[in-house]
């Protein structure tokens, strides 16, 4: 694609999405395909050479807008409103334009520090102490697993980065309404799930503090070592 072909078809993909967000009430919430249809449109091969625009998007209105959940719908009540605003949409356009690799500071000054500013704006209007610093992760899975390892490397003074485990006395705790993510982590960073206290909720479905508590005093005296608690925001299930 010429720089030229590059503008005319952004714009119209910009027209085609401001009548997909206007109209989007008129999209069927979930497609109504069977399992497997989208995959069995598709060529068996790639194409072997690169196809125009206007055949691309000619699919994708075709074969893949029909098999798509729509999300944005005012009437999608499933799990969360998550994913996009206006604001956001034009932020994308933006940030995949640049193509910026953001790993450390070097590689994009400015993205660090305007992440660093974030995490501060963040930190401060939720009430954590201002002497702490955060990051933003690509997902929640890898958050917790971040804090985690944070946690284990802590206590650890960094040996079991170097060594591995010797020994696992370490424990975790969290709600028996915390995301399944939770688990995952710990299993990924070796604590082990059976290690991870899944603590009863009372009827708002906060965690049982008295419970917990118990709990800890119970790991305490039997010589295992408390690691973390992870508090739950809301609950997945509600
Ligand atoms: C409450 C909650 N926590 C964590 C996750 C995991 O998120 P991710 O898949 O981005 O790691 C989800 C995903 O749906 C979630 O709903």
């Amino acid at each position: 694609m010429k720089i030229d072909d590059f503008h005319k078809h952004s714009h119209e993909l910009v027209d085609w999405m401001f009548k997909y967000l206007k109209e989007i009430e008129k999209y069927p919430i979930k497609p109504n395909i069977e399992p497997g249809e989208i995959y069995k449109s598709l060529p068996s091969n790639p194409p072997k050479s690169g196809e125009s625009f206007e055949k691309i998007f000619d699919d994708f209105n075709k074969k893949i807008i029909p098999g798509i959940t729509h999300w944005q719908s005012p009437n999608f009540h499933a799990f969360f409103p998550a994913n996009n605003s206006y604001p956001s949409i034009l932020a994308e356009m933006l940030i995949s334009t640049i193509g910026a690799q953001c790993m450390m500071w070097d590689t994009s000054p400015a993205a660090t520090e305007l992440e660093q500013k974030v995490t501060e704006w963040i930190r401060d209007s939720i009430g954590i102490p201002s002497n702490w610093s955060g990051v933003i992760n690509d997902t929640a899975s890898v958050a917790t697993i971040c804090s985690l390892l944070t946690a284990r490397e802590n206590h650890s003074k960094f040996n079991i980065n170097t060594d591995g485990f010797s020994d696992n006395k370490y424990k975790v705790y969290c709600s028996k309404e915390t995301h399944s993510s939770i688990e995952k982590a710990v299993k990924i960073i070796g604590l082990g799930s059976k290690n991870l206290y899944k603590i009863d909720t009372d009827a708002n479905l906060s965690m049982d503090l008295k419970k917990l508590e118990n709990q800890i005093n119970k790991d305490i005296e039997s010589d295992n070592i408390p690691l973390a608690i992870i508090s739950t925001y809301g609950t997945t299930g509600t």
